[in-house]
């Protein structure tokens, strides 16, 4: 079941066009394209749209999932991965009346991080690419009594209008996007004026630190892709700060984006 808040908030991701639900399928209502609705998730894909990495770890994570929560909750905490959780939970704001947007939010980590720490919010939706991780993640859902919507979909491309959200964060995927530029703009284009942003991934030096096997599931596209994307997000973002988590094994960006007068101001400065 879709919960009812969201299908007002959806579009087709890759025509922008409203969608209307008929029985179990979402319907772009111009131009009649499908979207079914998998056990209650919405799959906002076109198979033919994932190429290169994103497919490479879309199949990764589908298989990965099996392991995920063992690898984080037993294997990760052996190298003092547990205290970053901690640091991601002190930096975001996130307000019991807020809708929330998690981009790949896997099998659900950060969101029960959020809830531990007492940062639950109105409503929470997140989006993966990997439909296994979002299986993973639903019945966790129900083990940690949250309530979550799922969308299994592309970061790159978001099905959702513009300005829906006051809280959209990313942690841990975005290094190995195919396209990590559409992915900042696509959570700015769906955060409401005022709304935080937050963006998190591994360093170059928790490359170096971890062990080689967790090494090799991570193909190295070249370029500095370990780098925090603050190239692309826009000069007219408000108290951008980059974070160093986990003993510089992680960064975190943080900002906020203007409500329209402040964007004016700044566009009126000289
Ligand atoms: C390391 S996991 C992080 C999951 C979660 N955010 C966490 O911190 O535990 C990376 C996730 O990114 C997802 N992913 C990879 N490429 C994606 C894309 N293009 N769009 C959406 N999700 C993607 C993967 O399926 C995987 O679930």
């Amino acid at each position: 079941m879709l919960q009812e808040k969201l299908l007002p908030l959806m579009i087709n991701p890759y025509t922008g066009n409203k969608l209307n639900l008929q029985d179990d399928v979402l319907i772009d209502e111009l131009t009649g394209e499908s979207f079914e609705i998998k056990d209650g998730v919405p799959v906002m894909l076109r198979s033919e749209e994932v190429t290169g990495l994103n497919l490479t770890y879309q199949r990764r994570y589908d298989w990965l999932c099996y392991f995920y929560d063992f690898l984080a909750d037993v294997v990760a905490p052996l190298f003092g991965a547990d205290k970053v959780f901690e640091e991601i939970a002190e930096i975001m704001d996130v307000g019991n009346s807020d809708w929330v947007l998690e981009t790949s939010i896997g099998t659900g980590k950060q969101i029960a991080n959020l809830l531990d720490h007492g940062k639950a919010a109105e409503f929470i939706v997140g989006l993966d690419i990997s439909y296994g991780m979002l299986r993973r993640c639903r019945r966790n859902a129900r083990r940690w009594n949250a309530s979550l919507q799922l969308i299994q979909g592309n970061a790159e491309t978001l099905p959702f209008q513009n300005e829906v959200f006051d809280v959209v964060f990313h942690i841990g995927g975005i290094n190995f996007f195919e396209d990590k530029e559409s992915a900042v703009l696509e959570m700015i284009r769906v955060a409401k004026p005022g709304a935080r942003l937050y963006i998190g991934d591994e360093t170059e030096k928790l490359l170096e630190e971890q062990p080689s096997i967790v090494n090799r599931y991570y193909q190295d596209p070249g370029g500095d892709i370990y780098a925090a994307p603050l190239e692309y997000v826009p000069k007219h973002m408000l108290d951008v700060t980059s974070h160093t988590l986990f003993d510089g094994k992680m960064y975190l960006i943080s900002f906020e984006k203007p409500n329209s007068s402040e964007r004016e101001a700044e566009v009126g400065d000289p």
